[in-house]
């Protein structure tokens, strides 16, 4: 069987953790294997870099440190897990990939797009999600949903003026991309929400 590789986007708190869980038993039931990770993550190396992006002490973290180190923990992982299982036929569910970055560190932080692209040339190679999940929330939603968390991490901790920025710019990378993104309204019920993108997997594996 050809594997497949799925991410899902979007921005903090819009839920996509549940919904992958959700797609898990979906594809598992198709007959996958499969495969789920996170970024910044999913390895020992990625999780040990993970620890020093998130810390919300490193407050004097340079946006240029920050796009490198999630370049050089999306290397780790793909290398190492997301290459391999994709090779070998497996289904693999990304929490998060190269979107992220593009629109956090290139549109949000203001590196530009282009910039992040080409750091993470050598991160990625040929691997690019078959189809990417955009669960579009307005930021204030996002945000008013992780307040109900402990502590918040260094990103979390960013104003609200950045995370509109980021909500602003997946829907803008969206438009560009809407053969490979789909946005879905995170608003909506959880049922439906998975739904709408079992449809969408199956239309993809329909013609594959
Ligand atoms: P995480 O706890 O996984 O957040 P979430 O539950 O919202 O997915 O933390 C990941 C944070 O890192 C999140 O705020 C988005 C940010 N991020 C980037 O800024 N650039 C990236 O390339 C990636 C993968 C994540």
């Amino acid at each position: 069987m050809k594997g497949i590789f799925i991410t899902m986007e979007g921005p903090d708190g819009a839920g996509k953790s549940t919904q992958i869980e959700l797609l898990k038993s979906y594809l598992t039931e198709q007959g996958f294997e499969v495969l789920i990770t996170r970024e910044p993550g999913g390895t020992v190396i990625s999780e040990a870099v993970r620890g020093v992006l998130l810390n919300p002490e490193y407050k004097e973290m340079k946006p240029e440190t920050e796009l490198l180190l999630y370049a050089a923990a999306r290397a780790q992982l793909v290398g190492e897990v997301i290459g391999p299982a994709a090779d070998a036929g497996k289904a693999v569910i990304s929490d998060r990939f190269v979107d992220s970055s593009v629109v956090y560190q290139g549109i949000a932080r203001g590196l530009g797009v282009e910039t992040v692209y080409s750091v993470n040339r050598p991160a990625i190679g040929e691997y690019m999600p078959d189809v990417t999940f955009l669960l579009d929330l307005p930021a204030e939603v996002g945000i008013a949903r992780k307040k109900n968390q402990a502590e918040l991490d260094r990103m979390e901790q960013e104003s609200l003026d950045f995370h509109r920025k980021v909500a602003e710019g997946y829907r803008t990378l969206a438009e560009r991309d809407p053969e490979r993104i789909k946005t879905i309204d995170a608003t909506l019920p959880v049922d439906t929400i998975c739904d709408m993108i079992k449809g969408k997997v199956r239309t993809l594996l329909a013609g594959s």
